[in-house]
């Protein structure tokens, strides 16, 4: 019986590996120019921690939790989000003292049972980024440019940044009162999602996807319109340091995000060019998560983005020039020469040149072809003749121009030069 990857999964080939190394690298630079550094989290957490973090009434935790029982009776789940396991860790390890701002990324897998569509899946890679110990708009400010950054030097376009406030415990409950009077002449005509959300969660059908719902939703009340004083300004310190450092950014007011954590800033990057699922990257501002977890007072700010998505929009033209490829293919005719190529393409590696070989003693024509396809830059060619004369071919693919290197002095270092000047300076003064 053939067995297949199971649904809403799917497997990252060796072909494709190239781009997600290539954006994966990108973050790891420009993210730590800011001060970031990553953190790797469990995989699975104790599903009361997700229960508990991102909140009983959301879509995640009654409908997309990866739950089940281990050995021990105790109720595990797979991680739908990194946010919950990094407060978690922030709290268990202290990371708190001493008191500084705490900045970490992480990247991997997140796990929701969701049904699955373009660009959405079961399981998904996530790189998110948690800016923790400030409650300073210029954070929430400089982590949207930094990601804005990210986006622009994975040479993106057509994504937009929509912001929004979501309030704070001053100024939420009064809009919750206000939304919900004018949910509640509405509710007829709303779908059987906000007929359940109207009591527990009020403020989700601001965002909700049905075609009605959302043209009632123009005219309800919106948070941005009730924040109190100290709320409508950080928003409008956050608007105006975007704009300031040219991050174009539009106001949506009916933004809630789907995670309960959120308060003040909340924010999604949208792309044109997507779809359906068409955000690519979540987040905002959650003060007091740290808190519900037994950690002290700590404002954070932070977001995830898909990273499926992200690349599914990174302009191809430059995936090409950072795909790896082979510095050389060894074409080596006979035994003689298999035995000797054996050891070369050992010796060439240690000294970090990338060679391939042919392991199966095919025909010269057979192994140029493999050379060929394999996008090497250069052939080295050994034959009996070869061995014999002590002189070894060495041809630039691109143009077919041909070398001959001699063999009866040392001539690894003259090799390594040709195939990769860079390592030989690294070598030789290092
Ligand atoms: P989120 O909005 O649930 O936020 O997810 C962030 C991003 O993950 C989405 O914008 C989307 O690109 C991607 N994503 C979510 N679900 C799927 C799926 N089923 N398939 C493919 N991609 C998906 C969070 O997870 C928060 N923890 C973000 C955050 C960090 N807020 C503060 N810090």
């Amino acid at each position: 019986m053939k067995i297949k990857s199971s649904r809403g999964v799917k497997d990252i080939l060796p072909q494709e590996i190239d781009k997600w190394h290539w954006v994966e690298n990108k973050a790891h630079k420009i993210f730590s120019l800011y001060g970031f550094k990553e953190i790797r989290i469990p995989i699975f957490e104790s599903t009361n921690l997700f229960q508990r973090g991102i909140g009983d009434t959301t879509d995640i935790v009654q409908k997309e939790m990866y739950t089940f029982e281990d050995k021990s009776g105790e109720q595990i789940t797979l991680r739908p989000e990194g946010t919950a396991g990094v407060v978690r860790s922030y709290v268990e390890h202290k990371l708190y003292n001493p008191p500084s701002l705490v900045k970490v990324f992480y990247i991997g897998p997140m796990f929701r049972y969701e049904r699955p569509q373009a660009g959405r899946f079961r399981q998904f890679y996530q790189i998110g980024v948690e800016a923790m110990g400030s409650p300073s708009p210029s954070v929430d400010a400089e982590v949207m440019i930094m990601l804005m950054d990210f986006f622009s030097a994975l040479g993106l376009k057509d994504h937009c940044l929509e912001i929004n406030s979501l309030g704070c415990p001053e100024c939420r409950p009064q809009h919750r009162e206000i939304l919900k009077t004018a949910i509640k002449g509405q509710l007829e005509n709303l779908c059987e999602n906000c007929n359940n959300r109207y009591e527990r969660n009020p403020l989700r059908v601001l965002d909700c996807k049905n075609k009605t719902c959302s043209e009632i939703a123009k005219d309800l009340p919106k948070t941005a319109e009730h924040l109190c004083d100290v709320c409508s300004d950080n928003f409008k310190q956050v608007q105006s340091l975007l704009t300031d450092v040219q991050v174009p950014w539009k106001l949506n007011p009916i933004l809630v995000r789907g995670l309960d954590y959120y308060g003040r800033t909340a924010f999604e990057v949208k792309s044109g060019s997507l779809g359906a699922q068409d955000a690519i990257c979540g987040g905002g501002r959650y003060d007091y998560l740290v808190e519900k977890f037994e950690g002290p007072a700590t404002p954070c700010f932070g977001f995830a983005l898909g990273l499926e998505r992200l690349i599914s929009l990174v302009p191809f033209d430059q995936m090409e020039s950072i795909a790896q490829h082979p510095d050389l293919y060894l074409v080596c005719l006979g035994e003689a020469a298999q035995t000797l190529g054996f050891k070369l393409a050992n010796e060439l590696r240690r000294k970090g040149i990338f060679v391939e070989r042919d392991s199966e003693g095919a025909s010269m024509k057979s192994q140029m072809r493999k050379a060929d396809k394999s996008k090497a830059r250069f052939a080295l060619i050994l034959g009996d003749n070869e061995i014999r004369d002590e002189k070894y071919v060495l041809k630039l693919m691109e143009d077919g121009s041909q070398e001959e290197i001699d063999t009866s002095k040392e001539y690894l270092g003259i090799l390594v030069q040709r195939l990769n000047p860079q390592t030989v300076s690294e070598t030789t003064h290092g």
